[in-house]
């Protein structure tokens, strides 16, 4: 039995229409994209030409599958993590606190801030009234890569990609959306080195590692996994689709000696559960 089945009918209602906006999984059949017009197999500068006649566009509508997968970068949703990662953040943060497990709940890497809202959300639908919810980026996207870079993070400049730049009054906002800012959602700004050790959190029930970097990925393991407490959970978003993120656990893993077993999420998130 899956931890939001010992839910009430309501709070796992509400957890579940949250997910599906938080996705707009509920609202795709809404969404429209615009086509690559460099796909079309045939000379895409007469298509130009006549749509540009026309002032017409070529749209597609958004791939579920992609979606529920986590594979597309969404136009507006709060998440990029899909139905399948989000399901299991609900898994593993409903299951910290039906447990009893003591601790905090922290995403390091939350570009819109869907997850974070969604764990904000979970801590109300169980009536939790004590535990934070942190919310860790630079709110300028990622690093790029110093000359100190692992190898595996050399080449992997996304510094300038500039739909991962997402300011925290804009996740702020969205928090606001949803009814679910207040001070018990707590903002750590600045780049993960800086900010991770120094915060003031004591003990951490669910940590979700988001930074794809094999730097950011070392630097929240090294700041926040020994203050995971144990039946505590840690989620790695990017271990399946991005090496450096993979190599970075696996390091950290083998240097403190953790076994507790890996569990595939989807084609990319994993997590274990501390012993
Ligand atoms: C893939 S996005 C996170 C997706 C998010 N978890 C979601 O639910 O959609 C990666 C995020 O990590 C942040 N990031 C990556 N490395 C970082 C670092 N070293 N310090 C601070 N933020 C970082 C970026 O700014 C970006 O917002």
């Amino acid at each position: 039995m899956q931890a939001i089945d010992r839910l009430d009918p309501a709070a796992r209602a509400y957890i579940d229409l949250l997910s599906r906006c938080l996705t707009r999984e509920l609202f795709l059949d809404q969404e429209w994209w615009d086509v690559d017009l460099r796909d079309w197999p045939g000379d895409p500068d007469d298509l130009r030409s006549v749509l540009g006649a026309r002032r017409w566009r070529l749209v597609r509508r958004g791939d579920p599958a992609a979606r529920a997968e986590g594979r597309d970068w969404p136009p507006t949703a709060e998440t990029m993590i899909g139905g399948a990662r989000l399901a299991n953040v609900v898994e593993c943060c409903v299951t910290a606190l039906l447990d009893g497990v003591p601790g905090d709940l922290v995403e390091t890497g939350v570009w819109r801030g869907g997850t974070t809202i969604l764990m904000r959300g979970i801590l109300e639908a169980l009536g939790d009234v004590d535990r934070r919810v942190w919310v860790a980026d630079s709110f300028e996207g990622l690093p790029a890569p110093g000359a100190d870079a692992h190898p595996t993070d050399v080449g992997l400049d996304w510094s300038g990609v500039e739909v991962l730049k997402v300011g925290a009054d804009e996740v702020r906002a969205n928090f606001a959306r949803y009814g679910l800012l207040d001070e018990r959602v707590c903002f750590l700004e600045g780049w993960f080195a800086d900010t991770l050790p120094r915060a003031p959190i004591d003990r951490v029930a669910v940590l979700r590692l988001d930074g794809d970097l094999y730097g950011s990925t070392m630097d929240a393991l090294r700041a926040l996994e020994p203050r995971v407490v144990p039946g505590g959970f840690v989620v790695v978003d990017d271990y399946g689709g991005w090496e450096p993120c993979r190599a970075a656990v696996g390091d950290y893993r083998s240097e403190f000696g953790i076994t507790s077993p890996i569990i595939e999420v989807d084609w990319t998130g994993v997590y274990w559960r501390k012993d």
